[in-house]
């Protein structure tokens, strides 16, 4: 008589949001002095965002609480990954989601949400070209208001923040080291301040430095427009009570063009396409690695992938037509890359021949 042998649990999901989370990290540079820049590939999430992490638990949480039942109503104002992942956490769950956007967004974002079943509500853009922030989140309120609809508010919600749990603990779990900096593109600050508070709570010595495209005022500068999506706030915009400054170490601003460029180079040295406000993290982290004590490991949140910005960050057209195309910038960062790579390949001879 043969016996059957209990069979492994078939590896197979019945919701796509069972598979959030677990997204790669990916090696960029990695300098003579054993310095790496790790690349943590937030755009292998369904959704192609990491985004879709707290869209999930300010959702679960709504539902604990009672703001949610069956057949309800998610409105949110949104740049558009926070939309995308609403949209997919509200089909699952059976719920109506209106996303109220502008003409900021990128435009595949805004397909990927009506594809979804989502309802756009737009509202103009202001005439810098800059998001129009402070319009979207009055729309969304009144939308509230008048149908009971639930809003999440991203920016001032704590489960955002919390939604980014595990995503600090695989970088413990997929690295022998602890993640001596996480470098992040801030918005509502969930991603990096989230990530970053966990870290610590599971006794990381991490430092945070956040990065936001000049214009923005999360961090103190002056108001401006820009072009980078999802991070930084414009002028007039008061800054949620998620981006929480005392877990902050650093911050800079990252202008379009920097941001842009090094996206670009990313994309030719990996075949890895990341969106723009990741190029800007990358820029910040890529300047800072000669600096940095030996051997340490740097952690860049990359909120989403490139193929959102084909049309835009990816088109030379698009970039020359708005002055953001820099091909001296581009030089640039290439340079950067072969230095650290050269530096590299010094060490790996240097150490072939002393035996070391
Ligand atoms: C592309 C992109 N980068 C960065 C961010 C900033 O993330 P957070 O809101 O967690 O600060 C967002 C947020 O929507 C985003 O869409």
């Amino acid at each position: 008589m043969t016996t059957r042998l209990p069979r492994p649990r078939e590896n197979v999901v019945r919701n796509a949001s069972e598979l959030i989370g677990a997204t790669p990290l990916l090696e960029l540079v990695r300098t003579g002095s054993g310095t790496r820049l790790l690349l943590k590939l937030e755009g292998f999430n369904p959704t192609g965002s990491a985004k879709v992490r707290m869209a999930r638990e300010m959702v679960l949480q709504a539902e604990r609480e009672g703001h949610l039942r069956p057949g309800g109503h998610i409105v949110e104002p949104t740049s558009g990954n926070t939309g995308t992942g609403l949209a997919l956490l509200a089909l699952e769950r059976g719920y109506a989601f209106t996303a109220v956007v502008d003409d900021h967004a990128a435009e595949d974002k805004l397909r990927a949400m009506k594809a979804m079943g989502a309802r756009l509500v737009r509202v103009a853009g202001d005439d810098t070209g800059g998001p129009s922030t402070v319009e979207r989140r009055r729309v969304a309120a009144e939308i509230a208001e008048r149908t009971g609809a639930f809003r999440p508010d991203q920016h001032n919600n704590p489960h955002n923040n919390a939604g980014y749990r595990e995503l600090a603990g695989e970088l413990l779990s997929d690295l022998h080291t602890d993640v001596d900096y996480l470098v992040g593109a801030v918005g509502t600050g969930g991603s990096l301040c989230g990530t970053v508070e966990e870290l610590r709570r599971l006794g990381s010595g991490v430092s945070a430095i956040g990065v936001e495209p000049v214009g923005s005022i999360i961090f103190g500068g002056a108001g401006g427009p820009y072009w980078q999506t999802g991070a930084g706030s414009p002028a007039g915009f008061p800054v949620g009570g998620n981006v929480k400054y005392e877990a902050i170490d650093e911050s800079c601003r990252v202008g379009d063009r920097e941001a842009f460029a090094t996206a670009r180079v990313v994309a030719r040295r990996t075949g890895i396409l990341v969106g723009g406000t990741a190029g800007a993290a990358v820029f910040a982290a890529l300047g800072r690695l000669v600096h940095l004590p030996a051997g340490a490991t740097v952690v860049v949140l990359v909120c989403d992938a490139g193929e959102k910005y084909l049309d835009t960050v990816y088109d030379e057209e698009w970039l020359v037509a708005r002055g953001l195309y820099d091909e001296a910038a581009q030089r640039r960062i290439g340079r950067l890359f072969a230095a650290y790579d050269e530096s590299l390949r010094l060490a790996e001879f240097d150490s072939a021949r002393t035996g070391s």
